[in-house]
């Protein structure tokens, strides 16, 4: 597996595969790699010949500073997960690299309304960030297709509100939630769950689970009251939001008849934001 640190190094690799006719996958990451991830690099082998993990902190999306200062690095730990899900290439920049004239650099699209909803009320500017991260990337690895996890599902819109805002020809492949045994949905940041966070931490994925397996029961209205009840007095847990929405806006679904329904979830555990969903429809 090849390593490149800077973008004239990964442009110097990709230039004669690509004159070889070779399809090439982007894997975005910020490290700290779980199975989650090498799903998306398995799920990616099925789409291209050459697949480039990016492994790259973006100090951009991070609303508070000390979430960006205690994100886990284990670099080590990560090329060797990488290597051995036979990954092609990964690219490691330094912020320098990503941003030569400083990270406060102007960027701000159009991402429309859905990135105010949700993510957008309580990480102001992360989509911004994220989406400002992604086109770099995209510009660095110029691939065919991108895989990104059904976790982030709003991040998911937004990446491709930002692929219509500058009309890329780059295939977005959405990759679906991989789990632990229990139900917890797989994220970087459970390292930081102690033993107590952990098992309240399953409140999310039951309280999803809840909302799927009643869905022909009650309202939506009634299904939202009953999946955040799952929280009263659950002492070190602190639910920001529960809701049915509309897939494609993130608009709180008033119908059960409406189409691409998900029940989406953010929630602090101990001193750890999980986010969570699950597709109804
Ligand atoms: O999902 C992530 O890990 C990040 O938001 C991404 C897409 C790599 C951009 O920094």
């Amino acid at each position: 597996m090849e390593v490149f640190k800077t973008k004239e190094a990964l442009r110097a690799y990709l230039k004669p595969l690509r004159a070889l006719g070779k399809k090439v996958a982007l894997v975005p990451t910020m490290g700290a790699l779980h199975n989650g991830h090498i799903s998306l690099i398995k799920l990616a082998q099925g789409r291209a010949d050459v697949i480039i993990c990016s492994i790259f902190v973006n100090p951009t999306q991070f609303t508070d500073p000390k979430d960006l200062e205690k994100y886990p690095r284990p670099i080590e730990h990560d090329l060797a997960m990488l290597d051995a899900a036979g990954c092609n290439g990964v690219f490691m920049p330094d912020v320098n690299e990503m941003y030569p004239s400083g990270a406060d650099e102007d960027w701000h699209i159009d991402l429309g309304k859905a990135e105010f909803l949700l993510e957008g009320q309580f990480r102001k500017g992360h989509y911004q960030g994220v989406t400002q991260i992604v086109k770099k990337l995209f510009d660095a690895v110029e691939p065919d297709v991108a895989m990104f996890g059904q976790k982030d599902f709003q991040q998911v819109l937004m990446i491709k509100n930002m692929l219509s805002h500058f009309n890329l020809p780059i295939t977005i492949v959405t990759c679906p939630i991989i789990r632990e045994d229990d139900g917890l949905a797989m994220s970087s940041r459970n390292i930081h769950l102690s033993k107590t966070d952990r098992k309240n931490a399953l409140v999310l994925s039951k309280s999803l689970q809840f909302v799927l397996d009643n869905f022909d029961n009650y309202t939506v209205e009634e299904l939202e009251t009953k999946a955040k009840s799952f929280y009263k007095n659950l002492d070190g847990v602190e639910l920001d939001y529960f809701t049915i929405a509309n897939g494609n806006t993130l608009e709180n679904a008033k119908y059960k008849e409406a189409p691409n329904l998900v029940a989406l979830v953010a929630a602090k555990v101990g001193s750890t934001r999980l986010i969570d969903n699950m597709i109804i429809k």
